[in-house]
């Protein structure tokens, strides 16, 4: 009975196999690879930028003050060595924004969120160069604690973390990067992170995540306007870029709160109005904690995003790296394609595509994530192999 059920099983997987092929109906397996490298043991691996036309990734860890230069494989984008540099007046300076200048190519700036300075470095020919300070700027009174750090035209920007101690209000700062006695606070919420341009109007949007609100400021006037999330679609803004072309306008994520995220991002473009998208799978996407965000568009697949889930500020969100594609008006999302990453509850901070690999930060287990892959037509990745193989088992036993 036993031996007549097994024997029936063998004869309907050989018909099963045999039908499959007849019918090629077999779908080849999607193809991703996601690589980790260790970096240094530190609890707040942070952020991080390729120097321009370099193979150089500069990486700050903030818990102990430490610039990592991590050098990549110039053919295949692996990080394959780095060092480590102190920076700041002691290990307790909280190294944390670095930024790629274009006033002075090659040079990167870096903010002292506890020395309270930015500083433009030149990160040294080769590996085991110690990066030099070319200029620092001094946060005046009033201002502490600079975050991220941007350049936008002749200035360079800095979202002030820390409550003044004065005031006990936060501010964004701004200077001329050639006379930095030429600078500016400006009192926001709480508190400012990412500060970018909208192409069209020139003026600069301000993430500010606690608050969960956009700063908008007229740099020509010096007027600002705060733009609040709609709790109803999330909250908790933190990444922002520029975008140029199809995507032209700020987009912005909203990282959620302790609760989870809402998989929320938006978009304000020259009309100063919010518009906003959701991710519907029901996993990965509806409670997606959105930190970060990235260009993902190609010439092939057309205009795109990378977003990046993160557990950092609940575990109910999972760590995840997503691509979504859009409609041909940029209405909404067409396309959600989702990447879990290899460590879950790693907190994953940022997301940084090279030319052709893209790496992810692991704010909480000091790790570089990097996605490899093969897509000839953007977002449609290459099978490992086709199924060509019918090779039909011996049944085991
Ligand atoms: C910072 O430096 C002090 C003194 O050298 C040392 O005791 C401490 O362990 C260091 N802390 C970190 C986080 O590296
Ligand atoms: C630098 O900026 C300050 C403040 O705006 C201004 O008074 C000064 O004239 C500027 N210096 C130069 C050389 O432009
Ligand atoms: C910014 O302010 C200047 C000076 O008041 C004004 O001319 C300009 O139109 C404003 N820009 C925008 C985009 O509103
Ligand atoms: C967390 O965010 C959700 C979505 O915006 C909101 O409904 C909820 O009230 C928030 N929870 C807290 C504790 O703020
Ligand atoms: C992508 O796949 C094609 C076809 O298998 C191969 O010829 C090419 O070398 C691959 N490119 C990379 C960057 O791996
Ligand atoms: C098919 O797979 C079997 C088992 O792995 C292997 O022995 C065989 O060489 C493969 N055939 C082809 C044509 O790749």
């Amino acid at each position: 009975m036993f031996y007549h059920a097994l024997k029936s099983l063998a004869v309907a997987l050989a018909f099963g196999a045999a039908s499959v092929s007849a019918q090629q109906s077999s779908t080849s397996l999607v193809s991703r690879r996601l690589t980790e490298y260790l970096m240094p043991v530190a609890t707040e691996t942070h952020e991080f930028a390729r120097v321009p036309d370099t193979n150089f990734v500069l990486l700050t860890q903030m818990s102990n003050s430490q610039l990592i230069k991590i050098e990549l494989d110039a053919t295949t984008e692996e990080p394959i060595a780095f060092q480590a540099f102190p920076m700041g007046k002691d290990n307790s300076s909280m190294l944390h924004g670095v930024w790629p200048s274009t006033v002075h190519p090659g040079k990167m700036w870096l903010s002292l969120q506890a020395d309270n300075k930015l500083i433009l470095v030149d990160p040294g020919y080769d590996l085991s160069t110690k990066p030099t300070i070319i200029q620092t700027i001094d946060i005046p009174v009033l201002g502490n604690g600079p975050h991220c750090v941007f350049e936008i035209g002749n200035r360079v920007w800095a979202g002030l973390k820390v409550a003044s101690e004065q005031t006990g209000k936060y501010y964004v700062f701004s200077a001329d990067i050639s006379n930095s006695t030429n600078h500016h606070l400006y009192p926001c919420l709480n508190s400012p992170v990412f500060i970018k341009e909208e192409p069209t109007t020139g003026l600069i949007y301000v993430t500010q995540d606690t608050d969960s609100s956009i700063m908008r400021i007229n740099a020509t006037s010096g007027a600002t306007k705060q733009m609040h999330i709609p709790p109803s679609v999330g909250n908790n803004a933190v990444g922002m870029i520029t975008g140029s072309g199809a995507l032209s306008g700020v987009w912005f994520t909203l990282a959620g709160n302790a609760t989870g995220g809402t998989g929320t991002f938006g978009h304000i473009g020259a009309n100063g109005k919010f518009q906003f998208f959701k991710l519907k799978h029901p996993l990965l996407g509806t409670n997606a904690g959105l930190l970060h965000i990235a260009d993902a568009s190609t010439d092939a697949g057309g205009p795109a995003l990378w977003l990046l889930s993160t557990s950092l500020l609940s575990t109910n969100s999972p760590d995840a790296l997503i691509r979504v594609t859009f409609d041909a008006g940029i209405k909404s999302v067409a396309g959600e394609e989702y990447i879990s990453m290899l460590t879950q509850n790693a907190m994953v901070h940022r997301v940084l595509p090279l030319d052709k690999t893209v790496l992810v930060s692991e704010l909480h287990t000091f790790t570089l994530a990097q996605l490899t892959y093969n897509n000839t037509i953007a977002g449609h990745w290459l099978p490992a192999e086709a199924v060509t193989n019918n090779t039909v088992y011996t049944q085991a036993g």
